[in-house]
């Protein structure tokens, strides 16, 4: 009989996943929130046939060089900036993703920042805790609709699409940018497509959800700040990278743009010292979007099931480099 196959996880990883993968294979875990220290992860992969990883987790040449045994990494995430596909291409490593199981979740995130943003939800938290509310004001903590208002969705992939139905039914107007024009999504929700500098002009909220990449990265930097109203905000539950974070923290300092909701940051976390900080015409998330329980127990589920049909010489439900599949 074959020994079973040994996978590494280098973090908590929620039910049903885990179980899944120790019913199958020798599973070195790492229970703690934090991920397994870097040298005890480039030690454990030396033998390891299979990892089943979080972002937090940098699976680079550093760490392949040391895994030759290495047949599979599945990333409990859609992103996977974190593994260095082309690399694990070349020497024949599959990496496995979890799109579609956190859509929702991700878009009912981008809805939470849109409307703590411009409602100023944690102003008012703040302002009620204070002891410094003593009478109704009609200029109170005045913010902006979301009702009526322009969203420019940039990205239309799962997540821009869930966006946009949701906030269709805020009677907004829709404009989206994207690679390539999605007509159904045209006629579904009347997303009329533009090409960037329009949509930044026109739109009352930008909404990042495109992947981390060469192309994507600083896509929206000092000049594209420039071309968006005074009176927009920016929305980024994509990637850090994909937002010039230092312009950004300028932009909002100056009131170029009226705020922002963010989730994710470049780096991660956020630097103590980072501007944005200490401005209030932003809120803050830590790169929570998908952290509903029901939403981490898919993605397990879902990254489980890549691993376990990637060892098994089976095709994964969702394989990033499938050019791997065909050797
Ligand atoms: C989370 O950031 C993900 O990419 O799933």
């Amino acid at each position: 009989m074959n020994a079973p196959p040994y996978v590494v996880v280098p973090q908590y990883l929620h039910e049903p996943g885990l179980g899944m993968v120790r019913d199958v294979a020798r599973v070195e875990y790492w229970p703690e929130e934090s991920v397994m220290p870097r040298e005890k992860l480039l030690a454990a992969v030396a033998t390891a046939d299979g990892i089943l990883c979080h972002p937090p987790a940098r699976c680079n040449r550093e760490l392949l060089d040391r895994a030759p045994r290495l047949r599979v990494i599945s990333n409990v995430a859609v992103g996977y900036d974190n593994v260095d596909v082309p690399a694990c291409t070349e020497r024949g490593i599959i990496v496995c993703n979890t799109p579609g199981v956190l859509t929702d979740a991700t878009a009912d995130a981008t809805l939470a920042l849109m409307l703590a943003v411009c409602r100023r939800a944690i102003d008012n938290d703040r302002f009620t805790r204070s002891g410094n509310w003593h009478y109704w004001t009609p200029r109170l903590l005045l913010g902006q609709d979301l009702t009526e208002a322009t969203v420019g969705i940039v990205g239309m992939g799962r997540i821009g699409l869930e966006v946009a139905r949701r906030v269709r039914a805020f009677r907004t107007r829709i404009l989206y940018h994207n690679r390539h024009r999605r007509p159904e999504v045209e006629a579904e929700l009347g997303a009329i497509y533009v090409d960037l500098p329009t949509l930044l002009a026109e739109s009352d909220f930008v909404c990042l959800h495109v992947p981390a990449n060469a192309e994507t990265r600083h896509l929206i930097s000092a000049a594209e700040l420039a071309q968006m109203k005074p009176t927009a905000y920016l929305i980024n539950v994509a990637r850090g990278a994909v937002v010039d974070q230092k312009a950004l923290a300028e932009a909002l300092k100056a009131g170029r743009i009226a705020g922002a909701g963010l989730d994710v940051y470049d780096p991660e976390p956020i630097a103590a010292d980072d501007p944005l900080l200490s401005l209030e015409n932003c809120v803050l998330f830590p790169h929570v979007a998908s952290a509903t329980l029901r939403c981490r127990q898919r993605m397990s589920e879902l990254a489980a099931r890549n691993l376990l049909a990637a060892l098994a010489g089976e095709t994964p439900p969702a394989c990033v480099n499938p050019e791997v599949l065909k050797n």
